[in-house]
This record gives structure tokens, sequence and C-alpha cells, in this order.
């Protein structure tokens, strides 16, 4: 069992860091400080090799503090925080001493309770050279990243039904529910060109309150419409608002079998739901066993790509659950014939999924382009929006993919993701650089992060240094 901790420290945060780790490993650890080293190359480390569950993914990283949070991945097995982990070594790019100190010491404990006598080593260094290798080396720590099953809708449903059912539609908003029902615009262009003409089945997965569902069962009176939704209280105000003869909601986890004819629905559609399915590839396989021949299905969300760009850094280590792998949905697709068209649809970005005030100097002009842009149609794909539109129907053009950044190796995509940045709005670019290094900034470690893009993702300097310009001159 491999219980030594090893700590790459900045020389130049040595002496403030170093008190922390000396009160972490009290009792719980041997600590020996090397000697400084003037470049550490980031291969020599020992990496996290990340494989992402049903998708051909990966990505190599060491654990970097602060940048990278721990605590919320889903790894399999065992059920511990990356964190705790054995084999791994820590980047730390700075940050705070307290936070680092505690998540060292519950490091030691864990290799404590694994049955090791942990040493903790502590190496400064004083610059950083990359990049990492991105395929797997003999002493990486392999891990599966597993989508997470958990409905983050649920608990926004579940503390408003009440409310929801006593309002009339117009007045949902009163309880910060955004009115979906103009997004099924998104969808007018390729229903038109690749819809069946006469659908007899349709489903909205992951309907919510239903009034896309709605829409569709106004839209076409002689189809049957169903909405699916895993919240038993969503569906609840879906049945109550809309009473249409052939419109029903059902409580259905789209993560299992749905109970459809195989080869029978004519149409599904989904809003910001199918990346919640855990299993991408299986889930993908399952909806399109149930299309008919000529069937559309139009999944409209965030993919690896929109997410990359916006959660940088942390979509440096994984993706996260509210986005889909979209090399599942083209190899299921492709598997039952059809073709796959991914096109850009921006749909603003919620503040929420990121640093409150810090988020806002990027979320706003995103949402400002995004409302612009809202009934544009479907654009031609460009991975910089915050939403991807997938059309899979034996009709629809056929991919270049070629011009897709879909590749197994996750730091390859980041790379091919980030030169797209230059053909981004400037507003746009200038935004999400802010959200880029909004995290540094938090953690007070502009300069230190910046050392680290540019050994870990070469590509990145390019982009970064001439839409920072005057604001890194005044950090140098
Ligand atoms: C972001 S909401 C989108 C709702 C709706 N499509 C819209 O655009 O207004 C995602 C929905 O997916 C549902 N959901 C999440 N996991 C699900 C699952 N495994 N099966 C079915 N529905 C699920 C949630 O309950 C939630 O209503």
């Amino acid at each position: 069992m491999d219980s030594e901790l090893v700590l790459f420290i900045p020389a130049a945060h040595a002496a403030r860091l170093y008190p922390f780790l000396e009160d972490a490993a009290k009792g719980r650890a041997e600590i020996l400080r090397d000697k400084p080293v003037p470049c550490l190359p980031l291969a020599a480390l020992r990496c996290l090799f990340i494989t992402m569950h049903g998708s051909a993914e990966h990505v190599r990283t060491p654990l970097a503090y602060p940048f990278v949070r721990t605590d919320g991945f889903n790894f399999e097995p065992p059920q511990r925080a990356p964190h705790e982990l054995s084999g791994p070594d820590w980047l730390v790019l700075g940050g705070n001493g307290e936070d680092l100190g505690r998540l060292v010491a519950q490091a030691l404990t864990a290799r404590i309770e694994d049955g090791g006598r942990p040493l903790l080593r502590v190496a400064p260094y004083a610059s950083l050279r990359g990049p990492l290798p991105q395929e797997p080396q003999p002493t990486d720590t392999p891990f599966t990243f597993r989508k997470s099953s958990k409905n983050f809708n649920q608990p926004i449903w579940a503390k408003n039904v009440e409310r929801l059912l006593e309002l009339p539609e117009e007045r949902w908003h009163e309880v910060g529910i955004s009115n979906t029902a103009d997004l099924v615009g998104v969808f007018d262009e390729p229903l038109a060109r690749l819809g069946p003409k006469e659908p007899r089945l349709i489903l909205d997965l992951g309907c919510g309150l239903g009034q896309i569902a709605r829409t569709l069962a106004e839209r076409y009176p002689q189809a049957k419409v169903v909405g699916l939704d895993a919240s038993a209280e969503a569906i609840a105000v879906a049945s109550q608002a809309f009473g249409l003869p052939n419109l029903r909601f059902c409580a259905v986890d789209f993560s299992r079998p749905l109970d459809f004819p195989k080869g029978g629905v004519d149409l599904i559609v989904s809003t910001n739901a199918l990346p919640y399915a855990q299993d991408q590839l299986g889930s993908a396989r399952e909806l399109f066993g149930l299309l008919s021949p000529q069937g559309l299905l139009l999944n409209h969300c965030r993919a690896e790509e929109s997410q990359m760009f916006w959660d940088f850094p942390k979509s440096l280590v994984l993706p996260s659950n509210t986005q889909i792998f979209l090399s599942d949905w083209f190899a299921a697709a492709r598997e039952s014939g059809r073709n796959t068209e991914v096109l850009s649809v921006p749909l603003g970005m919620s503040a929420t999924f990121y640093i409150p005030g810090q988020a806002k100097v990027f979320a706003d002009p995103l949402n400002a382009y995004a409302d612009a842009h809202r009934h544009d149609g479907p654009g031609p794909y460009a991975p910089w929006p915050t939403h991807v539109l997938l059309a899979h129907s034996a009709q629809a053009r056929p991919a270049n993919q070629a011009a897709l950044p879909l590749s197994g190796n996750h730091m390859e995509r980041l790379t091919r993701v980030l030169n797209s940045v230059a053909e981004a709005p400037r507003e746009i670019q200038e935004a999400a650089i802010v959200a880029w290094i909004c995290n540094a900034r938090m953690f007070d470690v502009l300069p230190e992060a910046l050392d680290y893009f540019e050994a870990v993702l070469p590509g990145s300097m390019p982009v970064l240094r001439p839409v920072l310009g005057a604001s890194l001159k005044a950090e140098d």
C-alpha cells in the first residue's frame, strides 16, 4: 500500500503553507521537506488516469489544488473523494493554507484507515514544465468517472409544487420557473426539414412542467404526445395544467427501459434533460431502438465542448453531470443507421453553476448574447455557445465530424475548443476568459495559474494573453 503523499508546492508560497502542512501531519504522518526543484516536469507526476464511464473519453491529471474541487466528483470504486485516494501526487498552486491543511489531514487519515503509515513529502518547485502526457503511465491511479444519477431539479420541483399547483401557467415565473414554452422554437427548423410528416407518437423526455409537450400536442393534434419526467411533483403540475385529449404525462425514469413499442415512436424531443442519463451510451441505444425508421430525435442541451469552454479550469479534469457525452450519441446513432447533425443554439447561462458574484461578469455578456441569438434558429456548430442541438435521423445531413472536437482524449478536445475560441465574438471571448481565471483570482493564484495553463495547455496562452492584456500587466 503506497501511503506516501507528495505535495509539490510553489517555492514562493512554501514558508506560508508549511505551518499548515505541519499541523495536518501532526500525529498522522512523518513530514519530510525536499530540496526545492527549479523546474518541475509535470510528466514526472503520478496522476489520476480518469476514464469516463460509458464513453471513450479519458484524461490524465495530477490533483491540482486549489482549482480542482476534489469533493464533487463521482468516482467508483471506492466511494471516496479523490484527494483521499492514495497514489496521485498533488500539485499545489498556492491558495488558502487552512483549506489545504484540512484536505491533507483528510488524505492522511484515509491512508491510516487503509492500514498505511503515511509519509508526507513536501517538495517546493520554482516553475512548472509541461505538458502532461495524456496516455496512461505505469504509476497512474486508474479511475472511472460515472455521471451522477442525482436529479438536481427535483428539489426545486418538490419545494414549489404546492404553489405551482395553485398558479396558472402564466404566473409560474413568480416561483422562479423560467418559461420554457418558447424554447420549442429551437426545434422548428430541424422539425420542418427532418420531422416525420404525420407523427403518431411523440415523447418529451424530462418534460418538467410540460410546456414543450403541450405545444407539440397542439401542433400535432393527430399525434399522441407523452411527457415523461422522473419527478412526480413536476408531472402532477403538468397533468393539472394541460388537459389536452392527445396529451398525457407519466412519472418515469428515462434511465430505465421505457415501455413503448420498439420502432413505434416517430419523434423524441428533450430539452436540458438527457445529460441526466447516467449511462449515456445505454440510454442513447435504448432511445434509438424506440424510434421508427423515419423517426427523429432532437436533443437540446449542454455538451462537453460548451462545458469545457465555460467551466474552465474545472473542465480540465472532468465533464460535469449537466452535459452529454457527444461521442456516445454519435456512436449509438450510427449503430442504428442514423446520422447526427450538431447545431449550435445558445441558451444563456445560469450563474448558479458558478461562484456567485464572480459569475456575473461573464454570465451577463453571455446571457445578453444568448438573448440576442436565441431565436436565430440553430446555426452551424461552434463549440463555444452554451448549448448544442443534436438532430438524429436517417435523413439528417451526416455531420462534418472532422470539424468536431470528438476525440477520446479529453485534453486534446479542450485544446481544440480553446483554439476555436478565437472565432467567438470578442465580448464572449472576454467573458469566457474571465470565467477561466475567476477561480484563480478567488484563490489568489493568478500568476501560478497562468504558469499551470501554459505548461498543461500550451495553446491557452495565445488566447488568454491578448484578451487579458492590460489586467495581466497590472498583475505582473
Ligand atoms: C432542466 S429540467 C428541464 C425540463 C424541461 N425539459 C424544460 O425544458 O423545461 C430537467 C428535467 O429532467 C428531469 N429528469 C432528471 N433525471 C431524469 C430521469 N432519470 N428520468 C426522467 N426525467 C429526469 C428532471 O426532473 C427535470 O424536470
